[in-house]
C-alpha cells in the first residue's frame, strides 16, 4: 500500500471518511504539486496534520460533527440568518460579545460573524485583514480562551460562529514572513520574492489593481530585504505562495485549529487571488480550485463539521465555481453572491430591475449541498468592476453613473456615500457608505417625509436578498439604520481608504429605540425581524431549492419564483419610487409580509419599493 491510498489511523469513523475524502486530496494535491521533489513527503505531512488536529479536537466538537453529519444542510435552512460584526465596534471585547447574543436572537439570527479578530499589525491593518498571528486572538480584544468560551455560548444558543481565515496573504510582520526575510530555510519561499523589478514584469501588464489609489500596483519593494515582494492589496499585506507546499500543509494546519478553537465556519479571505501563474489576470485559475478542493476534503475527514465559506469577488460567471465544478470534488458549502448586492444596488439607483434578472440568468447552477451567502451590506465597499465586465463595453460609463449617483453627485441623488478608489474620474472602482446612508436616510434629515421612503428602500433590498437562494448575512447596524461614521475620519483606517465611513460603531442607545414603531430603528429592526420570521417558516426557502427568475411585464419589478416541499412562492420586488400594478398568469393566494402589496388572482399591485412574497396556488 503506498502513502496515497493509505490512511489508516485506528479510528474506525476517521477511516471511513477518510476512504472517501483522502483520495480526492490526494488527486488535488498531484494536480498542485506532483511534480514537486517534496510530493510524497507532502503527502506524508499533510495526513499527519489532518491526524494531530483530529486527535486534538474536543469531546464537544466531535459531537457537533456527528450531528452535523447527520444534518449536513444546517446552514442551508430557510431560517439561518448572519450578521457581520466587528468585535470592538459591537461589544468592545470577546467578553463582552456573550451579552449581545439575545439581542441577535430577537432579531432572527442563527450565525455570528466576527471580523478578522486574530492578532494584526500595529498601525496600518486593512481592517484587521494583515495578521501577524493566526491563531493568536488579538489581546485588544481578549483572549483565545474567551474565543472558546464565546463558541460555546453561541452554541448553547444554537447559533454558529464565523471566523475569517487570512488565507492569501499575512502582514509582513506575521512569523513566517519575519523567518522568509530573514533566509530561514523552512520559510524563504513562503511568499514570492522578486530579486529586481524587472522580474514582475512578466505578471504586472496583465494584473489588475484592488486599492488602485491607495496602494496601485501589485509588487511592492520591501526596504529591510531590498527585494520586492508581491502584495495584491496594500503593501504591508504579503502573498502567499501556494506553489510552495509548505505552505498549503502550514494553511491547512491553521484552518484546522480555527476549527478546533470553536469555529464553525472559516471565511477564506481573497481566495481567487491564491495562485499566480505568468501571462494570466492570476484570478480565478483551476489551482486555486484545486486548492480548495484538496482543503474541503481534508477538513471533511478532520473536523466535518466545518463549513468554508469562499469570499471571492469575482466575475458572475465565475463565482459559482467556487462551490464546485460540476462533475468534480465539492470546494467550499458556500460562496458570497457579490454579483446580486451589486446589481441590487445598481437596480435601485435607476428603479430598473432588469439588471438583477440578468444577472441572475447568467449564474450557472451551483452544486447540492451548497448555497450562497447573501448580503446587501459588508465592511467592502460595492464594486462595480464586477457589473462592468458582465456589461462590455458600456460598464465602465455605468460604473461611473452608479459611483457619482451613490457618492450624492447626481441631481435627485437620495444617496450619500463616498466613490471608493477613483484615482482619476476615469477609473471609478466602488461605491463606499453604510446601508442607511446609501438608501437615502441620511438625505432624509433635511427633508421631512423621504425617511419612509428610505426605510421602504432599505426593507426593500433586504426582502429580496432574504427570498433568494443562500443563507443572508445582516451587516452590524443595517437593522437599525446606522449612518455612515461622521468621525470616521479621525479614526486609525482613516489613513488607509474610505471604507470606515460605513463602520460606524454600534449604536446601542438607537438599539434601544428597537420596539418604538415611531422611530426608524423601530421600523427597521420590525421589518428585518419579519422578514427572518417569514423567511424561517417557508419551505421553499430552503438553501436546496432553486430560483427561477421570470419574465416581469413591467421593468420596474423583478419577478422570481422558488419551489420546494409544496410550497411555491413567487417574489414580486418594485425597485422603483412609483407604485405599481402588474398581473402575472398565475394564481396566487395570500402575500406573507405585511405591507405595501395586494394581490388577487393573478393581479399584483405594489406600493413604491414595496416587496411581496406569494404564495403560488
Ligand atoms: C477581503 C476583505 C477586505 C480586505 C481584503 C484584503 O476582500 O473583505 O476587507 O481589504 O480581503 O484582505
Amino acid at each position: 500500500m503506498t502513502i496515497d491510498d493509505d490512511f489508516s489511523s485506528g479510528d474506525a469513523a476517521l477511516d471511513i471518511r477518510a476512504e472517501v475524502h483522502w483520495p480526492v486530496a490526494v488527486s488535488a494535491l498531484r494536480r498542485l504539486y506532483g511534480s514537486h521533489p517534496e510530493f510524497s513527503g507532502t503527502l506524508d505531512k499533510v495526513r499527519n496534520i489532518a491526524l494531530a488536529a483530529r486527535a486534538a479536537r474536543s469531546e464537544e466538537l466531535r459531537a457537533l460533527d456527528e450531528a452535523r453529519l447527520a444534518a449536513p444542510d444546517w446552514f442551508m435552512q430557510a431560517s439561518s440568518i448572519g450578521y457581520s460584526a466587528y468585535v470592538d465596534r459591537f461589544a468592545g471585547r470577546l467578553g463582552a460579545v456573550e451579552g449581545k447574543l439575545d439581542y441577535l436572537r430577537e432579531l432572527g439570527v442563527t450565525g455570528l460573524h466576527l471580523l478578522p479578530l486574530m492578532q494584526s499589525r500595529a498601525g496600518q491593518s486593512d481592517g484587521g485583514f494583515a495578521v501577524v498571528d493566526h491563531l493568536r486572538v488579538d489581546p485588544r480584544f481578549g483572549s483565545n480562551d474567551d474565543l472558546t468560551a464565546l463558541s460555546r455560548a453561541l452554541r448553547a444558543r444554537g447559533m454558529s460562529l464565523c471566523l475569517d481565515l487570512l488565507c492569501n496573504h499575512t502582514a509582513r510582520e506575521h512569523h513566517w514572513a519575519r523567518k522568509a526575510a530573514s533566509g530561514d530555510p523552512r520559510y524563504k519561499d513562503h511568499y514570492l520574492f522578486f530579486d529586481r523589478v524587472s522580474e514582475t514584469s512578466a505578471f504586472a501588464p496583465w494584473l489588475d489593481e484592488v486599492f488602485p489609489l491607495t496602494a496601485p500596483g501589485n509588487f511592492s519593494h520591501d526596504v529591510e530585504t531590498g527585494r520586492w515582494v508581491w502584495t495584491t492589496f496594500y503593501p504591508y499585506q504579503w502573498d502567499l505562495n501556494y506553489q510552495n507546499p509548505l505552505v498549503f500543509c502550514d494553511m491547512l494546519e491553521v484552518m484546522l485549529s480555527l476549527a478546533n478553537l470553536g469555529a464553525d465556519v472559516l471565511r477564506l479571505d481573497s481566495v481567487a487571488f491564491m495562485w499566480k501563474r505568468a501571462g494570466t489576470n492570476c484570478r480565478n485559475l483551476p489551482e486555486v480550485h484545486a486548492l480548495l478542493e484538496a482543503f474541503r476534503a481534508l477538513t471533511a475527514i478532520a473536523a466535518p463539521g466545518l463549513i468554508l465559506k469562499a469570499e471571492a469577488i469575482v466575475e458572475t460567471a465565475e463565482i459559482a465555481a467556487y462551490l464546485g465544478r460540476p462533475g468534480a470534488p465539492p470546494q467550499c458549502q458556500l460562496a458570497y453572491h457579490n454579483s446580486l448586492m451589486v446589481s441590487a444596488w445598481s437596480a435601485l439607483a435607476d428603479g430598473d430591475a432588469r439588471e438583477i434578472s440578468s444577472m441572475l440568468a447568467r449564474v450557472p447552477a451551483i452544486p447540492d449541498g451548497t448555497t450562497w451567502t447573501t448580503y446587501v451590506r459588508c465592511h467592502d465597499d460595492i464594486g462595480w468592476g464586477v457589473l462592468g465586465r458582465d456589461l462590455g463595453a458600456e460598464g465602465d460609463a455605468r460604473a461611473r453613473y452608479l459611483s457619482a449617483f451613490y457618492a450624492g453627485q447626481i441631481p435627485g441623488s437620495f444617496a450619500r456615500g463616498a466613490t471608493f478608489q477613483a484615482a482619476t474620474p476615469d477609473a471609478v472602482h466602488g461605491a463606499a457608505g453604510s446601508l442607511a446612508s446609501l438608501a437615502g436616510l441620511e438625505a432624509a434629515q433635511g427633508e421631512p417625509g423621504t425617511a419612509a421612503l428610505a426605510v421602504a428602500r432599505i426593507t426593500l433590498l433586504h426582502a429580496m436578498t432574504f427570498f433568494m437562494p443562500g443563507a443572508p448575512v445582516i451587516y452590524m447596524g443595517d437593522e437599525i439604520g446606522l449612518l455612515n461614521d461622521q468621525d470616521w475620519e479621525s479614526r486609525a483606517w482613516a489613513a488607509e481608504d474610505c471604507r470606515g465611513l460605513h463602520r460606524p460603531p454600534m449604536d446601542w442607545q438607537a438599539a434601544a429605540r428597537r420596539h418604538d414603531l415611531k422611530a426608524v430603528e423601530g421600523q427597521l429592526f420590525g421589518a428585518l425581524k419579519a422578514l427572518a420570521s417569514a423567511r424561517a417558516a417557508c419551505p421553499a426557502l430552503h438553501g436546496s431549492a432553486a430560483l427561477t427568475v421570470m419574465d416581469s411585464p413591467d421593468r420596474r419589478v423583478l419577478l422570481a419564483r422558488r419551489d420546494r416541499a409544496g410550497q411555491g412562492l413567487l417574489l414580486a420586488a418594485n425597485f422603483s419610487d412609483a407604485a405599481v400594478s402588474l398581473t402575472v398568469p398565475l394564481r396566487l393566494k395570500r402575500n406573507l409580509l405585511d405591507g405595501a402589496a395586494q394581490s388577487a388572482g393573478g393581479s399584483i399591485a405594489l406600493a413604491p419599493y414595496a416587496v411581496a412574497w406569494l404564495e403560488i396556488e
